[in-house]
């Protein structure tokens, strides 16, 4: 550390406390992060990128998982995005803190859902989670995002629909072009709060909820999320994504 020149005590010293003083700036302003489905697939990759990139990151989950336990993060457990007492367990494991990138995440896809055997509880419960969740998530953080703060909505181009070219997924497409709109009412409504809100498509990625039959491995969905949310500005807030930078029609 560069403790400046000695022109004398007065200024020595005053240097030496500019310097500790930036010092300190530079170590208590990390930027701080909340994702939400954590403990694996795209959730973890994120929490991962956000900590290599010197993140505090509160990692929110229904359970921890090994992986992310090794991550060494902070865990929120017991998030259940559906459920109230989940979110509060949110909140309270946020407490003071000051958020600068909130990624809601967690989502689901239920397969096998067919106009002739319309699975109405499956389509329901993903409308719970999917678009519900992340609206509620946000609200109850509202006031936790400082000013500047970006949120991002993780959608899929499922819920596009000028992009839905064969049909099906009733509860999947439904509730991600819920959540679409949701993210667009966001953005309106924190716009005057300074905060900028994103929808992304992470591209076809190989977790779980696909049986891992993705194009891209969860790191590289990561990297393209991230990306599209460092470009965000408020001038372009309310944008729907896709994380290899194309713009995705509604
Ligand atoms: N993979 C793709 O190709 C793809 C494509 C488009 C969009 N997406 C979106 O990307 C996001 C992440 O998906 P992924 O591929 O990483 O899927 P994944 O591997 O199945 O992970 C889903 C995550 O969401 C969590 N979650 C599910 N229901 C929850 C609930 N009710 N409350 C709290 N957490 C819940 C899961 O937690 P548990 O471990 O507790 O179940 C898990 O952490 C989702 O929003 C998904 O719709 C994925």
């Amino acid at each position: 550390m560069n403790f400046g020149t000695n022109h004398g005590d007065g200024t020595l010293v005053a240097s030496a406390s500019a310097s500790l003083h930036a010092f300190e700036m530079t170590s208590t302003d990390k930027k701080f992060a909340v994702v939400t489905g954590a403990n694996r697939g795209i959730g973890l990759a994120l929490t991962k990128a956000l900590r290599q990139r010197g993140y505090d990151v509160l990692a929110a989950c229904r359970k921890p998982t090994p992986a992310l336990s090794a991550l060494g993060v902070d865990v929120a457990e017991g998030v259940e995005v559906t459920e109230p007492d989940g979110v509060e367990r949110l909140e309270s494991a946020v407490a003071s803190r000051d958020i600068d990138l909130l990624i809601n995440n967690a989502g689901i896809l239920r397969w096998g859902d067919r106009l002739e055997a319309l699975d109405v509880a499956g389509i329901r419960e993903q409308f719970e989670v999917n678009a519900l969740g992340p609206l509620v998530v946000t609200a109850k953080l509202r006031t936790r995002l400082r000013q500047g703060a970006k949120v991002a909505l993780i959608t899929s181009r499922m819920g596009s629909i000028e992009d839905n070219g064969s049909g099906g997924f009733y509860g999947y497409r439904m509730s991600k072009a819920a959540l679409n709109m949701a993210g667009k009412s966001l953005a309106h409504d924190l716009e005057p709060q300074g905060v900028a809100v994103i929808i992304l498509h992470p591209g076809m990625v190989k977790t779980e909820m696909v049986g891992d039959h993705g194009q891209v491995e969860p790191e590289q969905a990561a990297e393209g999320l991230l990306a599209r949310i460092d470009e965000l500005t408020l001038a372009t807030t309310g944008g729907f994504w896709h994380a290899n930078g194309e713009r995705l029609p509604w």
